[in-house]
């Protein structure tokens, strides 16, 4: 069969918003998939046209890519259905068509809306919702990352996510929390004011937050670690493996955020750093933990 594939990428999608739609529509999740795919030249080898099999664990194909145009219709997909890669491979091999390279991905991004979404419905004290993540995904911003943090933390920066917590200052929490009320909210002037007194002399009497502008950070930053616990724990059912950073240097990494006009630091500072990925095969972590004894006291 020959066809034409139209592909895109669509952003800032609300999967919830979506996945509720299509509920709605009786459209029923069709489950994840493990792509495994062998791509090969043609003959002669020609850089435009190349062939690959592939499966993604429930069906595999053979399939003939060539790109005409750089436009987005440019790419040509001649493709029929094989009942098993790997005889496919192997019948390959005996007319003298060996693969070129091997590839194996999951649907990742996917994954990542919904860890995202998991931060997004963490909760924070008093609703205020009072940090952010950058995702840094440009090399150039990885690089920099890199070098302003701990050595050991080298191999971290490989990962396919690195999301960076900022966490509200005084200053920047004062702004945030006007926005809050009024755009998140939706409190009129004279709720908002009486919520936003009703919170100061919480913050100053019973939870003694407020005399330092650090300690109002500190309190902010709390509530970032929250939603870093809740992407860890929705990562880990999807079978992602993550690893929380504190090993840089706040300095270096203000620094390098500002240059990227990503944070003013009047208002928002970086607290912790994510590393999110699928693990390499095979690899494993010891794991030590207390006995729940000297964890819990039951009284
Ligand atoms: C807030 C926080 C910061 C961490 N910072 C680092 C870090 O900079 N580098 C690192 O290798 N591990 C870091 N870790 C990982 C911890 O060392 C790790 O969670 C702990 O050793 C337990 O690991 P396990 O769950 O694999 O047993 C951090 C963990 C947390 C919760």
């Amino acid at each position: 069969m020959s066809n034409i594939e139209y592909e895109a990428k669509i952003y800032d999608v609300d999967p919830a918003d979506i996945a509720g739609k299509l509920a709605k529509l009786d459209a029923k999740e069709v489950g994840s998939y493990n792509f495994r795919r062998y791509v090969f030249d043609t003959i002669p080898a020609k850089p435009d046209r190349w062939v690959r099999l592939r499966s993604d664990g429930k069906q595999a194909t053979l399939t003939v890519k060539e790109i005409t145009a750089d436009t987005i219709d440019g790419t040509h997909e001649w493709e029929v259905e094989v009942s098993d890669m790997e005889t496919t491979l192997e019948i390959l091999a005996k007319i003298g068509i060996k693969p070129r390279g091997y590839q194996e991905n999951k649907r990742q991004e996917y994954d990542l809306e919904l860890l995202l979404q998991a931060a997004r419905l963490a909760p924070s004290s008093y609703g205020m919702e009072q940090w952010n993540i950058i995702l840094a995904q440009d090399a150039k911003l990885r690089a920099q990352l890199k070098k302003a943090s701990s050595i050991v933390n080298g191999s971290r920066f490989d990962a396919s996510h690195i999301l960076v917590f900022t966490a509200k200052t005084a200053s920047g929490f004062d702004k945030h929390m006007t926005h809050m009320l009024r755009d998140v909210k939706g409190a009129n002037v004279v709720t908002a004011a009486a919520m936003k007194a009703g919170w100061k002399h919480w913050a100053k009497t019973d939870f003694k937050v407020y005399d330092t502008p650090d300690g109002l950070h500190q309190w902010a930053a709390r509530q970032a670690y929250i939603a870093l616990g809740f992407v860890m724990l929705a990562a880990a059912e999807r079978g992602i493996d993550s690893c929380a950073i504190e090993g840089f240097s706040i300095d270096k990494v203000v620094a390098v955020l500002e240059s990227f006009k990503l944070i003013n630091r009047d208002n928002d500072l970086p607290v912790v750093m994510l590393a999110l990925g699928y693990r390499a095969d095979g690899s494993t972590h010891p794991r030590s933990r207390r006995e729940m004894d000297e964890i819990v006291t039951w009284y």
